[in-house]
């Protein structure tokens, strides 16, 4: 029965985490999947999660099911921490939150929702995009097409283009925006283009699909939901995949949450019950620790604020080591201009190093970083800095 099954081809970015375990130089570097590492190169749990943990082993009295779409405390935090508790949303019940394993989970209800209920929709993603978007879509049989975001030439967002070809997205279809931090490339819109976008979502009538997995890594918590903020101003409707992975260092645990903001509480309602059913036939209900790690956290005064230094202190040194990395390669003679990589936020940036030179970063100095020529900057520290710079700088003079 399975003699005719080709291989699959490895992951571009959890493939490369494969090939960097296999690897026996005691001197590899690891800038390919999006982990963040302190100064010493470790991913340490956080103290917040810690301390939260330890209060769960305390107080958890079962290990039974969650309901298929999650905790009531973790689902209104999620919220809270999405729109801002305030928000006129939240009040008139016009948002639904299930738990997800993961914000890939997220995506991937979203995706058969999307499928299901408005069938002849097609997914708009950005170009370039993370390396899974396509897949999780096209997984579920969504035509997948693309805009355009990044100028290579210019190491910058192509507002222009961007716009221009967001006018061609008929009404009924579904656009992904990333909400901060953007993967690949480390460039988001200003607040300004945000706003014109969003006008541009009401002007066309297409579906915003926000995902978000760096909230608090580009400006801060609330600086970074500027862009879902500001499209909720003009669109009534809107589904956000959003994944505690990064800000709360809980990769392992998958949490993430997707939410449907509707324009009615009625209408809500009853598209929450539909994106149940996408979980329940998925995997059931989700997996409980991280979302009560996250609702520990959240909800209480003093591990919240513990919490919010730990993610600052993550934001700041991703931020020092880009000044770093560009002053370092300029002090390695390097004269490609890699100043841009200093302006951009969050995990990521496109290094511009061509498929050659990133094949060569890996066989000849065992630094692995994706095919596209996405760096993990938060994967940079003060002590494997010269050693990368060094071996760029070779790569770049070959
Ligand atoms: C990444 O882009 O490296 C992360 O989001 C991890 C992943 O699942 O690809």
């Amino acid at each position: 029965m399975f003699e005719h099954i080709q291989a699959a081809p490895a992951d571009p970015i959890l493939g490369l985490s494969d090939a960097f375990r296999q690897d026996t130089n005691p001197n590899k570097i690891n800038l390919g999947v999006g982990v963040y590492k302190d100064e010493q190169g470790a991913t340490p749990i956080l103290k917040s999660v810690k301390q939260a943990e330890e209060r769960l082993v305390d107080d958890e009295n079962t290990k039974s099911y969650l309901s298929i779409e999650g905790e009531k405390a973790y689902r209104s935090a999620v919220k809270a921490l999405l729109f801002g508790k305030d928000h006129d949303i939240i009040a008139k019940n016009r948002a639904h939150t299930a738990h997800t394993p993961g914000g890939t989970g997220a995506l991937r209800v979203a995706a058969e929702f999307i499928k299901k209920h408005l069938p002849e929709a097609t997914i708009w993603v950005s170009n370039p995009t993370w390396a899974n978007h396509q897949a999780v879509f096209q997984s579920v049989g969504l035509e997948v097409g693309s805009y355009a975001y990044y100028d290579a030439n210019a190491k910058t967002l192509d507002f222009e283009s961007m716009l221009a070809s967001l006018s061609q997205v008929p009404e009924g279809d579904v656009v992904l925006f990333h909400g901060c931090c953007h993967n690949p490339t480390g460039i988001d819109p200003t607040p300004a283009q945000w706003q014109q976008l969003a006008k541009l979502a009401s002007k066309q009538g297409f579906l915003p699909l926000f995902d978000f997995a760096y909230q608090g890594f580009g400006n801060g918590l609330e600086e970074d939901a500027i862009g879902l903020r500001t499209f909720l101003e003009e669109t009534p409707e809107m589904l956000i995949a959003n994944s505690f992975s990064k800000n709360f260092g809980l990769y392992n645990e998958r949490v993430g949450a997707l939410t449907i903001v509707a324009e009615t509480a009625e209408q809500a309602s009853a598209a929450f019950t539909q994106i149940k059913r996408c979980a329940r036939t998925n995997y059931s209900n989700p997996p409980s620790h991280g979302a009560a790690v996250v609702t520990e956290i959240l909800t209480d005064d003093q591990l919240r604020s513990l919490w919010e230094m730990e993610l600052a202190s993550m934001r700041q040194r991703i931020q020092e080591m880009r000044t770093l990395f560009v002053n370092t390669l300029r002090a390695k003679g390097v004269e490609q201009d890699f100043s841009f990589i200093s302006k951009q936020q969050g995990m990521f940036s496109f290094s511009g190093l061509t498929p050659d030179q990133v094949a060569s970063l890996k066989e000849d100095h065992a630094i692995y970083i994706v095919g596209s020529g996405r760096l993990n900057v938060a994967g940079m520290t003060k002590n494997n800095m010269e050693q990368l710079c060094e071996a760029i700088a070779a790569v770049l003079s070959k």
